[in-house]
């Protein structure tokens, strides 16, 4: 049988987020904002990984709601899937079947070693003591199926999860390596050269994330006096010269992530951003900080309440979502699977 070889490939984005928890600002600035931009030249695929989410336990009817709750980030954040030039794709992940199947066929193609090296898994394990289950290991694996199904050209991530995009990459060379084909697209990572990591307001050495909830981490949901709070007490350093105020990472991580956050709100680079308030105290910065974040949250929010109100409208976004990435991916497995000689249904 003559292997089906991979059709010509357009500029494809694909990328997610968990339904875990309210996304947080690091989410917005690392994520939703960069990766909806791939929109202007990408086919685009945008999904909700509901099986991800499952890896550490959900109240279910946390995760039913989070579900629509993180469509509505991404409608409100930009997503257009009413684009009649190029509409974008939303869709749940399960209610693709072939990304669970795939994820089966490509553990075959993962190295335990492999899963042993990745970083967020040992974050996870220890975070997660009590529930280190073989979902929560092989979870790059079915991070890596989601990806090849839709022979993604760019994959738009925080810099927490590269690792897991380039063992995607491990994946798909060596499954067509194996077979002699080119069954898959070898995609790459993006990450964006700002807000790749936004850090933690009171431990600027972690990143900002909705597993260390509290006055380090702001959420999408804040109000204007929570996020004014938040950037009050942001940790910074003891200078107080006139040049206190300056981007540099290494020796100063708590201003660059506070000029990394205006930055990132404000479509600067966080040098101009402290170019404007060079010579002035860390209290104007720490303002300045809260002033953006809030200016860019207020209609952002009032977005997303407005498609929460209308889950008639939501849920027909997934639903055509599904119908539309559906024959993309059922395309994709049965490529792999001719190319590994499975016998197709009769
Ligand atoms: P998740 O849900 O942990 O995070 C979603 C995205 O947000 C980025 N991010 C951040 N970026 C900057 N600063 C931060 N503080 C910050 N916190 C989170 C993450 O890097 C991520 O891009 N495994 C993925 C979901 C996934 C996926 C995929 C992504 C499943 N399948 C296929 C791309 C392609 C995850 O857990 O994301």
């Amino acid at each position: 049988m003559q292997p089906m070889e991979l059709p010509a490939v357009q500029p494809t984005v694909l990328t997610g987020i968990q339904p875990s928890g309210v996304p947080t600002l690091g989410n917005y600035l690392g994520f939703f904002k960069p990766a909806l931009s791939f929109q202007a030249t990408h086919r685009a695929y945008y999904f909700i990984v509901d099986h991800h989410a499952i890896t550490a336990r959900q109240a279910p009817a946390d995760l039913l709601a989070n579900t629509r709750e993180v469509a509505a980030w991404y409608l409100a954040a930009g997503l257009n899937p009413e684009n009649p030039n190029n509409p974008a794709t939303l869709f749940v992940q399960s209610h693709v079947r072939a990304h669970v199947e795939l994820g089966w066929i490509l553990n075959t193609f993962t190295q335990m070693g492999e899963l042993e090296r990745m970083t967020q898994y040992k974050d996870k394990s220890v975070q997660h003591a009590q529930n280190i289950n073989v979902g929560l290991f092989g979870y790059p694996v079915l991070q890596a199926a989601d990806i090849l199904l839709y022979n993604a050209t760019d994959v738009p991530v925080g810099d927490d999860q590269k690792q897991h995009v380039e063992l995607c990459r491990d994946i798909a060379l060596r499954f067509n390596h194996h077979y002699g084909t080119s069954t898959f697209h070898v995609p790459k990572h993006t990450i964006p050269p700002h807000g790749a990591r936004v850090r933690d307001l009171q431990d600027p050495t972690k990143k900002m994330s909705k597993s260390r909830p509290g006055l380090g981490c702001v959420l999408l949901t804040d109000t204007p006096e929570e996020v004014e709070k938040k950037f009050k007490r942001a940790v910074t350093d003891s200078d107080t010269g006139p040049d206190a105020i300056r981007y540099a990472p290494e020796e100063k991580p708590g201003v660059a992530n506070l000029l990394e956050i205006i930055a990132g709100c404000r479509d600067q680079t966080p040098q101009q951003a402290a170019v404007q308030l060079h010579g002035q105290q860390y209290g104007a910065l720490k303002a300045e900080a809260a002033a953006a974040v809030n200016a860019m949250l207020q209609p952002l929010q009032a977005a997303q309440q407005g498609w929460l109100q209308n889950t008639q409208k939501l849920d027909d976004v997934l639903r055509r979502g599904a119908a539309q990435a559906e024959p993309v991916a059922n395309a994709t497995l049965a490529r792999v699977k001719a190319a590994m000689g499975y016998l197709p249904p009769l």
